[in-house]
């Protein structure tokens, strides 16, 4: 029996995070927001994992407003690096262990090659830069973690691709979604259920790696746009737009395909279908 704390735990991965630990009675799980714990403050990081005996800290929380980190860097990085660094040399201080996660913008997506966990990183926003920092920083405490590299979240909580996509299809016949950036769409219970196996087996990793986490198949946004009017059986047209004639704030990866390799052999896991956890996703979206 482990204490297990989530951090950021009011956001889509905190939320599927609970949904599965619901369910589990092998371990202590204690739910964190950052109004019961605000990880940019180290003593209240320290106070909380020495007074509730933690044995595992996973990270689910971040500043993930992409776009809005471009005029906002210093918050970007008090939180992506300045706090992952606090969970960290707690994680080093109580010898535990750290489960975070960190993001395909840490690549520049000029290589059409899936990307593995070794791959020199280039971020090109400043979201992408603070997330390479907050990697660097759990590596340089030498600490016990997996950082964990996954894409495209999405969940039927908060706000994401999937939500926004049902939300325009419902109200316009016809919508404009990017073509030609490629990349892997990831259901958060699926990565839910990869951090909690990770957490079961954790004693075989006594040092810091790096692994890469997406459903199976590359996708550009606008395909995944037209699966999930289908699945919602939505007549809204979704015509293709460029990401230079879309123009958001913050530059993102061509393509940011990645290789999977290396968790599926750690762990023994078979990786769902990108088509297949979409469908699951929107089925529990219809039930709530
Ligand atoms: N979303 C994606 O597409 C995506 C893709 C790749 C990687 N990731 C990474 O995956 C992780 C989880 O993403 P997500 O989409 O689940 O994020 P999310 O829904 O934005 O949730 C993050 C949570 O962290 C909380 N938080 C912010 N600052 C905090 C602080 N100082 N102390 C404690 N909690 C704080 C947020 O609260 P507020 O809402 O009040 O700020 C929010 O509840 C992040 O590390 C993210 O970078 C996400």
């Amino acid at each position: 029996m482990s204490n297990i704390l989530i951090t950021g735990a009011n956001g889509q991965l905190g939320n599927c995070l609970r949904d599965l630990a619901h369910n589990d009675d092998r371990h202590v799980f204690f739910y964190t927001d950052v109004d019961e714990l605000d990880i940019t403050s180290i003593e209240q990081v320290e106070d909380y994992v020495s007074k509730h005996h933690i044995d595992v800290i996973i990270n689910a929380a971040g500043y993930t407003a992409v776009d809005k980190a471009e005029s906002d860097s210093e918050r970007c990085f008090l939180i992506n690096r300045d706090a992952t660094r606090n969970l960290a040399l707690v994680t080093k201080r109580h010898d535990i262990f750290l489960v975070h996660i960190s993001t395909d913008y840490v690549f520049d997506g000029n290589s059409d090659i899936p990307y593995k966990p070794s791959d020199p990183v280039n971020p090109q926003s400043v979201y992408g830069r603070s997330k390479v920092e907050g990697e660097k920083a759990v590596f340089e405490t030498g600490c016990r973690a997996v950082i964990i590299r996954t894409s495209w979240l999405y969940s039927e909580y908060g706000n994401n691709f999937v939500k926004t996509m049902l939300r325009l299809g419902r109200g316009h016949d016809e919508i404009r979604v990017v073509d030609d950036q490629k990349g892997g769409p990831t259901y958060a219970g699926d990565l839910a259920e990869l951090i909690l196996t990770i957490v079961e087996r954790r004693d075989f990793i006594q040092d810091c790696r790096i692994y890469h986490y997406a459903n199976q198949g590359a996708i550009s946004w606008n395909e995944f746009a037209h699966q999930i009017m289908r699945n919602a059986s939505l007549s809204c047209k979704v015509l293709p737009v460029s990401t230079a004639e879309y123009g958001a704030a913050a530059p993102r990866p061509a393509s940011s395909v990645f290789d999977l390799t290396s968790v599926t052999q750690d762990f023994s896991i078979q990786i769902p279908n990108w088509k297949d956890s979409l469908q699951k996703c929107m089925q529990r979206l219809d039930n709530q």
